[in-house]
């Protein structure tokens, strides 16, 4: 779970998304609050195309991104900051477009949970279904309530985290969403041949999966 609410334990967003936790019963998990980590803002160098994932900002950042890489499924939970994720997550995602370029979250999963003042989610949670989509990962669907948390919205995040964990499981296909993913993939191909000599490391990825 990658938890971007500055207020840690005391988030409600958190809150929320530990009851998808629970309804997924996890044999392992990790609980990643963004603030507890150094992440800085993308200089767009492009090294991570030429020499995949080889950031030459040396902060917290591709510790979090190896984690992603390793997990199957991946909670994405963010307070509702002026109608988007917080700045925190917005910053984790733009140090990750190699995961873009490359769909290197194919085959995972995705859940999202917000919270907010007003319960006026729903571009918060579209927004982290493009993100997991343009990644290459299947969304299961997200969850969000208004402040104080509503009861129903807790019984709805445990739904959640059990339509998670059932995805991962059986690696459930999400037809209408591979369609999508698959576009993205077609609109990658040819940015990534034409960008060959640049992002050299990008493109030994697709020939070694094949894409090419
Ligand atoms: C900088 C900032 C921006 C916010 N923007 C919105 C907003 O656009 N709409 C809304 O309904 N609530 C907004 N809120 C309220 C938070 O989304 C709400 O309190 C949320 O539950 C906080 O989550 P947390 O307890 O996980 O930190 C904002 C709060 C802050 C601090």
């Amino acid at each position: 779970m990658i938890s971007a609410s500055p207020r840690k334990n005391k988030s409600q967003t958190f809150v929320l998304a530990t009851e998808v936790l629970a309804g997924c019963e996890p044999e392992k998990t990790e609980i990643i609050h963004l603030c507890d980590y150094k992440i800085e803002f993308c200089r767009h160098c492009e090294r991570c195309h030429k020499k995949v994932l080889d950031c030459p900002i040396k902060d917290d950042v591709s510790r979090i991104l190896q984690k992603m890489l390793g997990a199957d499924g991946i909670i994405l939970a963010s307070p509702n900051y002026i109608n988007h994720v917080t700045g925190t997550m917005k910053t984790l995602f733009d140090r990750s477009s190699h995961f873009i370029h490359c769909k290197r979250l194919l085959n995972k999963y995705v859940a999202g949970v917000v919270s907010s003042g007003s319960g006026r989610d729903a571009s918060v949670i579209d927004y982290l279904k493009h993100y997991a989509l343009t990644c290459g990962a299947q969304f299961v669907g997200g969850v969000s309530s208004s402040v104080p948390l509503s009861e129903e919205q807790k019984k709805q995040a445990f739904k959640l985290g059990v339509k998670l964990a059932s995805a991962i499981k059986n690696k459930k296909i999400f037809l209408s969403q591979m369609k999508i993913i698959e576009q993205g993939k077609e609109h990658f191909r040819s940015i990534v041949i034409a960008r060959k000599t640049d992002w050299q490391e990008e493109y030994d990825y697709w020939k070694g999966k094949k894409w090419l």
